[in-house]
């Protein structure tokens, strides 16, 4: 089974991750990896940060000639900012010397994990809390993950995804997604995501793309930020990863948890989701075909997923993410220090990260996706998983 673990700050020297249980000889190089690195870091609504840190993660163990070696692979991840010196943080982020002398960080911002991550680990400066809540570890996750996009795709498996709201701004129903989108993925998935990436919300369509600038440009100039919801489509899925008999295995529920693990994201629907709950039962189960190979489905309101296992069809995730806490106008806040009731302090952030957050939600499905493939088809090779995916 496929497990990762990140490790680093946002602003110390690096980000460490940890990919245990790809099998052997799969092959994998550092530029794979960028790819996604590099989608990451690009889309409308950023603010000034990290628009100079190109980020490149280093196979550090667990690759030789190009391939998998069975054991874990570590990566790492330098932050620019702690590396060349900017803004003194090899001071603030200094793991020997003493705090005397810098400055606490006292005012914590709602929403964010600052005020109870503070209380919880008794701290008296919210920075530990920031520098690890942040979404600069969402980078090292897309690395790690993006190790396991490749071994899907090495069985097929593709990831797509694509933003469908922004604030208010958004298709108006399941049926005009659908409309926009199926054609797009019928040779995989990862169509969607070269297609969005086109645009720099990451929407398919040309005319919501320019809506969903116009509204970000609105909430930058307000001093607010947005949220949204994006869709994230996986293709080439066999039916029967996941299951029925326990709670703990249905794929549906790991998915969620995989996107709910993400920060700022507060919903996860897969299909029709909730706008199931409108329509009548006829309207909504996908009615069973066979075309003579295999059994199908005439739609695909479940999103690819009955009974906790996936049925042949695209699986089709939506995650919904919250307006980013951090914000040019402030909001009530109370001063850990001296208990005064006062206003947050405006630290550079995005407007809107939801387009980048894009990325990270296709890449930590793929984890899950892959162990419940290997659950099935498992072994410690790429070629004996193959046999097993073949004959499976
Ligand atoms: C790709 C991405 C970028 C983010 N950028 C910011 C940001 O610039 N400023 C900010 O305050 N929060 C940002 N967030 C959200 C915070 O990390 C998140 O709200 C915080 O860690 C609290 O966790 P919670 O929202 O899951 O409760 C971002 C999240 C993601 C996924």
């Amino acid at each position: 089974m496929i497990r990762y673990l990140t490790a680093g700050e946002s602003h110390g020297p690096a980000l460490t991750g940890i990919v245990e249980g790809i099998p052997a000889g799969l092959p994998l190089k550092e530029d794979e990896l960028a790819l996604h690195l590099a989608r990451r870091q690009q889309g409308y609504g950023r603010g000034g940060r990290m628009a100079f840190e190109k980020d490149h993660a280093i196979i550090t163990s667990g690759v030789r000639f190009g391939k998998t070696m069975g054991g874990p692979i570590s990566l790492t991840m330098e932050n620019r900012a702690f590396q060349k010196d900017e803004a003194g943080w090899p001071v603030v982020m200094n793991k020997e010397t003493e705090a005397g002398g810098i400055e606490k960080i006292t005012l914590p911002r709602p929403g964010h994990a600052d005020l109870v991550g503070a209380q919880k680990y008794r701290f008296d400066d919210i920075r530990p809390v920031i520098e690890r809540s942040s979404a600069r570890e969402t980078a090292m996750r897309v690395a790690c993950c993006g190790i396991a996009r490749k071994f899907l795709k090495h069985f097929g498996i593709e990831i797509g995804g694509h933003v469908i709201q922004i604030g208010n701004v958004g298709y108006a129903n399941w049926d005009e997604i659908r409309e926009k989108t199926d054609s797009l993925y019928e040779n995989g998935a990862e169509k969607i995501f070269k297609t969005a990436d086109k645009s720099d919300v990451r929407c398919l369509d040309a005319e919501l793309s320019e809506k969903m600038r116009e509204e970000i440009k609105i909430q930058r100039k307000t001093g607010s930020s947005l949220g949204g919801i994006y869709e994230i489509i996986v293709t080439g899925v066999p039916v029967g990863l996941g299951s029925f008999t326990h709670w703990d295995q249905k794929l549906d529920g790991k998915i969620a948890q995989a996107i709910m693990g993400t920060q700022a994201m507060k919903g996860v629907e897969i299909g029709l989701g909730f706008e199931a709950t409108k329509r009548d039962g006829q309207n909504v189960h996908d009615e069973i075909t066979h075309d003579g190979s295999g059994f199908g489905r005439k739609t695909n309101h479940y999103g690819g997923i009955e009974g906790g296992m996936s049925n042949g069809m695209p699986i089709i995730i939506r995650g919904a993410m919250k307006p980013i806490p951090t914000m040019l106008k402030p909001l009530g806040t109370v001063d850990m220090n001296t208990l005064e009731q006062t206003e947050t302090r405006y630290e550079r952030s995005d407007v809107c990260a939801l387009p980048r957050a894009v990325v990270v939600a296709e890449s930590v499905v793929a984890p899950v996706i892959a162990n419940a493939f290997l659950e099935k088809f498992g072994g410690d090779s790429i070629a004996e998983i193959e046999e097993r995916f073949k004959t499976g």
